[in-house]
């Protein structure tokens, strides 16, 4: 395949280590997992498989550095998240490098998630220094009262493949904004960008102890239930699907910590009539089709108003003729391959269930393995109807199904029939109608005449089966603070008066 993996210009960013305390180590039993390119299926290398007692390590060395990280000011915090982000950013090219070889994305994608995922980073520096809390107005003559926001302490975080840098300083940046310690479980496909970070972060003088990352691939399971039932961890943020999401919760509950979920989506994406439809075909390629569908805000359902559906459908497809998919360092290449077997049957087996009730193929539809086993084409099958496994499950996946729908009235009913709520797009040049959806959408973020709503400064969330809290934006820091009451009782009048 092309000219292979290109080396890193900064070799000692490739770790198969673990880092805790400050210190690179293996796994106590000694035991490793291998990590394959998901486009050759040729080693990567491997990575400690940890266990219950080596992430128990990990918790004691993250609160063992608590007493002293938080007392730290948010201006001194700030600083090492800002070096941290410009680290990030000085080596967006080896770190771009890294996320292509173990999670198949083109480098073009790559590069956009270091951006992305350092920009939590920057974000977060800037909230740091500006904890506020409150002066409230005393009911009871004498006394006052103020709030103080205190970190909540040692923090559990557990993060998908799908964005191996992106999803780590997404809750990391706020956590250490606050002035929590973390114990950090990167992905068992995708450990090796979040390893590279934690040399970024001993570069940028994180303090040992602070940050943490492990690394288990079989034992995740044990691993997670490990941090979610210590005492000790007093906030757990997870990203990943909805039933092991509601596990991890159930696994909680018994030490009553904070929790923020950030769980699957099958996000509606909704077409009217009125709208303008080249900006919509390119919202919904670029909402679609983005890390070939493998994200949980990737639009799942395309609705599409009747008046413009035969149209829409050839200009979709039209763009979709335009990918190239390939190895992700080659020149040209737009989409990469899925993450793993089970992905791929995910994805065969909804477009055969869509054909068995009746959609029709208009490109792709098959696996692609003269390049490899891990490839599908970006597919798109019309005439969907609600009754198929698309319309009620994520894909994570390219394939990209078009709903004919009526009216406004039916079309939110549709988008609103499902358990999960993160989020929904919709493109229409009404104003009225503009707020008549995004008010009724059943879900956590819209994107209106757009297909791209990621950002560091917005809250990312969702309701229902979706998940707990929000994360980035000025409110992403909430989840990793408690508010503490000073009343202050007893003050008097003026002495002398
Ligand atoms: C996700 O897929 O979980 C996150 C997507 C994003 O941040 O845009």
């Amino acid at each position: 395949m092309g000219s292979g993996v290109p080396p890193l210009d900064d070799k000692s960013l490739l770790k198969s280590k673990a880092y805790v305390n400050g210190q690179w180590v293996d796994a106590k039993s000694g035991k490793t997992f291998e990590v394959h390119d998901p486009a050759t299926h040729k080693l990567i290398g491997t990575m400690p498989e940890f266990d219950s007692a080596d992430t128990e390590a990990a918790i004691s060395a993250a609160a063992a550095a608590l007493p002293s990280f938080r007392k730290t000011t948010g201006r001194e915090r700030s600083r090492m998240l800002r070096k941290w982000y410009q680290l990030m950013m000085d080596n967006q090219e080896d770190l771009a490098k890294l996320i292509t070889w173990e999670n198949g994305k083109p480098m073009a994608d790559a590069r956009g998630e270091v951006a992305y995922a350092a920009g939590f980073f920057e974000w977060f520096s800037e909230e740091a220094p500006r904890l506020y809390g409150d002066t409230i107005p005393a009911s009871v003559a004498g006394n006052r009262v103020f709030t103080v926001k205190e970190p909540v302490g040692v923090c559990g975080l557990i993060t998908p493949w799908n964005f191996p840098a992106a999803m780590i300083t997404r809750k990391i940046g706020p956590a250490l904004a606050a002035g929590c310690t973390v114990v950090a479980k990167s992905p068992g496909e995708t450990p090796f960008t979040a390893a590279a970070l934690a040399e970024l972060a001993e570069r940028a003088g994180i303090p040992k102890g602070v940050v943490n990352i492990i690394t288990a691939l079989e034992n995740t399971p044990q691993v997670g239930e490990t941090i979610c039932e210590s005492d000790t961890v007093r906030k757990v943020s997870f990203t990943g699907s909805t039933r092991v999401g509601k596990l991890l919760m159930k696994q909680s509950s018994s030490t009553m910590k904070k929790l923020s979920f950030e769980l699957g989506g099958n996000a509606p994406f909704i077409v009217f009539d009125d709208a303008d439809l080249e900006s919509a075909v390119a919202g919904a390629i670029a909402c679609k089709f983005r890390s070939s569908g493998q994200t949980c805000v990737c639009a799942n359902r395309i609705y599409v108003q009747k008046g413009i559906y035969e149209e829409f459908a050839r200009a979709f497809t039209e763009k979709v003729k335009g990918f190239k998919v390939g190895y992700g360092y080659d020149e040209g290449i737009t989409h990469g391959p899925l993450i793993h077997e089970a992905a791929i049957k995910k994805v065969e087996s909804h477009v055969k269930d869509a054909e068995s009730h009746g959609g029709k193929v208009l490109i792709g539809g098959q696996k692609l393995p003269d390049l490899g086993s891990n490839f599908f084409q970006p597919t798109v099958i019309r005439d969907m109807t609600s009754d198929m496994a698309l319309a009620k499950e994520e894909t994570f996946g390219p394939v990209a199904g078009l709903f004919p729908f009526d009216t406004e009235a039916d079309v939110v009913k549709m988008a609103n029939a499902s358990e999960v709520g993160l989020a929904g797009y919709f493109f229409s040049k009404d104003l009225q109608r503009v707020y008549r959806v995004a008010e009724a959408l059943e879900v956590g973020m819209i994107g209106v005449n757009t297909g791209l709503i990621s950002d560091a400064g917005s809250p990312f969330g969702g309701v229902k089966h979706s998940g707990l809290g929000r994360e980035g934006s000025k409110y992403g820091i909430d989840e990793y603070i408690n508010i503490k009451t000073v009343t202050l009782g007893g003050i008097g009048p003026l002495q002398g008066s």
